[in-house]
């Protein structure tokens, strides 16, 4: 746990929080040079970022890191402790940075960034003219004695700053709730937002009772009480019918339920944090809430996102689609996504799903275990994939908790893998966001840093290394054809059992056809993600497959849709 904090010291914008989250699950046992990989990749950031404003704005580079510190917002303490990180461990990258040392140096200077013996040197620059050995000796005679290096040397909690006690708190806290959890009491909706409150499900409508949520079938016709959340209630005075009993009775009401991984989550680090040319005082606005939500974004995600897309695509999500199709669907998603999730740590959190099978509605679960299986960040990556028996035990496992959790006339569908060769042969060459102003980083440059310092998210594809690629996206294509037979020869009695491929060749056509760049799909800051579009474009396949060949997974459209939308409006929104 300790060497997580060493990210804080490198990273005053925390923004390797989100690195540590996705490249690593958080209960994978991690050998020591992960963790420096971190700090090394936050430390090379942040200078970057420094460096880069500096250079925009033509300014000291005194100056560019109050700017830097002036852009934070004062939730969480983020302005105050970056001017006290500053005041720390400025004097050392001023020094070095006005000498002209780039990041790389910088941060293998101040011991941030090491080079073990009989390692590579790891870089995401390209290397000065001179000489390695002879640009660091240089470089650390500017600042010997240096305070920085005195802490990095030290390898201490940087919580034990005091100034940096009640930040770490939160961060902490976003951590701990990042990890498996295992929640198992009953009340598990929320008013609350973020921490896993409405963005990750149906917001409740009444936390001082629990037997109120979203999904469950309406107490006495929810006559006194919204007991569904779904904002039909109450008793139509002209008839005396109860309106639940009324819209609502025999329009098979189901709710939409996600166990996914950090692409399920919609992970997302807005270019804008990071991009000089385009920093503001605007682009860290959301910064507080990302940090709470744990650099997630559910709520605008492909299957359960309730806000309109940010970035002009029409497509909704999963969950709006089908609560347009019955507005007694209102609020009945849950998502159960993890940063890191495989199909062999899913047990760890899947008792976070919540359905009675008594009580509640059917649901609609879908498996998207999309790339950990595959990815992840070892020097030899193929031993570590999950291998196909493994998988079929794994899920074998988890259709069976399903069967016994979920109510009769539910509906599973399996996700395959993707092919994620598609993020080589399309990102390569172009330019990452930290290179884009003095097109000197390409996402062949930041995939190799990557890998190089060990904290890659998926090495097999994230890599040069052509036969890596294909024998990654052949495991791949093994644990598909697995999860396609499961499908095909289980049987369970509350849930159908249906697989879907994963195609992201058919949504890049189809971006293709609306003038797009296969490139905009992806996240640009981690290079390895899929994005919102790519999400909600996703999202739309899969409607639209499952209403041509299992039109019964969505039930059927509700014809007093109209009539609730007259007496009850948005429905108390989400
Ligand atoms: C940058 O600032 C320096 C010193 O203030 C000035 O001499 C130089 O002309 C400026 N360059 C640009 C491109 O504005
Ligand atoms: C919430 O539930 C409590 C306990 O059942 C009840 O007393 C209260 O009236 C409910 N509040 C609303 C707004 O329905
Ligand atoms: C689930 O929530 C996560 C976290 O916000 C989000 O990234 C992801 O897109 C959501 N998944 C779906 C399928 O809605
Ligand atoms: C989403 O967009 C629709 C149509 O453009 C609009 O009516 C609705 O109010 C928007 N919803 C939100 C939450 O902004
Ligand atoms: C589940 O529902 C189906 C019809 O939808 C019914 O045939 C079956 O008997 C039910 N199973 C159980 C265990 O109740
Ligand atoms: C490429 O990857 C394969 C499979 O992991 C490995 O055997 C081979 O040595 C790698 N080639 C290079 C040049 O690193």
């Amino acid at each position: 746990m300790k060497d997580r904090w060493k990210i804080l010291m490198a990273a005053p914008l925390l923004l390797l929080l989100p690195l540590h989250t996705s490249a690593s699950p958080a209960y994978d046992d991690q050998p020591a040079r992960h963790s420096d990989g971190h700090t090394c990749v936050g430390c090379v950031l942040v200078v970057s970022m420094i460096e880069q404003l500096a250079q925009v704005h033509n300014s000291t580079v005194q100056a560019s890191m109050e700017r830097l510190c002036s852009y934070l917002p004062e939730k969480l303490s983020l302005k105050t402790t970056c001017y006290l990180v500053v005041h720390l461990f400025g004097p050392d990258i001023i020094k070095l940075l006005s000498a002209d040392r780039n990041a790389d140096v910088v941060c293998h200077t101040l011991e941030f960034c090491k080079q073990d013996p009989g390692q590579p040197l790891c870089h995401l620059y390209p290397l000065p003219k001179e000489a390695w050995k002879l640009t660091l000796e240089k470089a650390r005679q500017i600042v010997e004695k240096s305070p920085t290096l005195k802490y990095s040397r030290s390898g201490s909690d940087i919580c034990s700053l005091p100034f940096l006690a009640k930040i770490c708190q939160k961060i902490k806290l976003a951590i701990k709730n990042s990890m498996p959890f295992k929640d198992v009491d009953s009340d598990k909706y929320s008013v609350f937002p973020t921490l896993r409150g409405y963005h990750w499900r149906g917001r409740d409508c009444n936390d001082s009772n629990g037997m109120v949520y979203p999904g469950r079938r309406p107490d006495n016709w929810d006559i006194h009480q919204d007991s569904n959340c779904n904002g039909i209630w109450g008793v139509d005075p002209k008839d005396g019918i109860p309106y639940e009993k009324k819209f609502c009775e025999g329009s098979q009401p189901r709710g939409i339920i996600l166990l996914g991984d950090s692409a399920g989550a919609h992970f997302h680090i807005p270019p804008e944090w990071i991009t000089a040319s385009q920093m503001s005082l605007k682009s860290f606005l959301n910064l507080p809430t990302a940090i709470t939500d744990e650099l997630d974004w559910p709520q605008l995600s492909g299957v359960t996102g309730f806000l309109n897309s940010t970035n002009g695509v029409k497509e909704n999500s999963i969950y709006l689609r089908l609560r347009k199709r019955n507005h007694c669907n209102h609020r009945d998603y849950q998502n159960i996504s993890r940063n890191g999730a495989s199909s062999q740590n899913l047990e760890t959190f899947i008792e976070s799903l919540s359905r009675n099978q008594l009580l509640d509605h059917p649901a609609i679960v879908i498996y998207a275990m999309i790339g950990n299986d595959v990815c992840n960040g070892k020097n030899d990556p193929v031993p570590e994939m999950t291998t196909p028996k493994k998988l079929y035990s794994k899920v074998m496992q988890t259709l069976q908790y399903l069967n016994s959790h979920l109510p009769n006339g539910s509906h599973v569908i399996l996700y395959g893998l993707p092919d994620g060769t598609f993020l080589w042969d399309n990102l390569h060459s172009r330019y990452h966001p930290l290179g884009q102003l003095n097109k000197d980083v390409t996402y062949a440059h930041f995939y190799s840093f990557l890998s190089c310092v060990q904290v890659s998210p998926c090495l097999g594809w994230m890599s040069s290394n052509k036969t890596l690629r294909t024998l990654t996206t052949e495991r791949a294509e093994q644990l598909s054809n697995t999860l396609k037979k499961i499908a095909t020869s289980e049987k369970f009695t509350n849930f159908n059992l249906f697989y879907m491929d994963f195609d992201f060749r058919e949504i890049t056509e189809e971006w293709k056809k609306r003038g797009g760049q296969p490139w905009q799909l992806i996240e640009p800051v981690d290079g390895f993600h899929p994005n919102e579009v790519a999400s909600l474009l996703l999202a739309d396949r899969f409607w639209k497959k499952v209403q041509l060949q299992w039109p019964q997974v969505l039930g059927k459209e509700n014809p007093f849709n109209p009539q609730i939308e007259q007496v009850f409006g948005d429905q108390g929104g989400h």
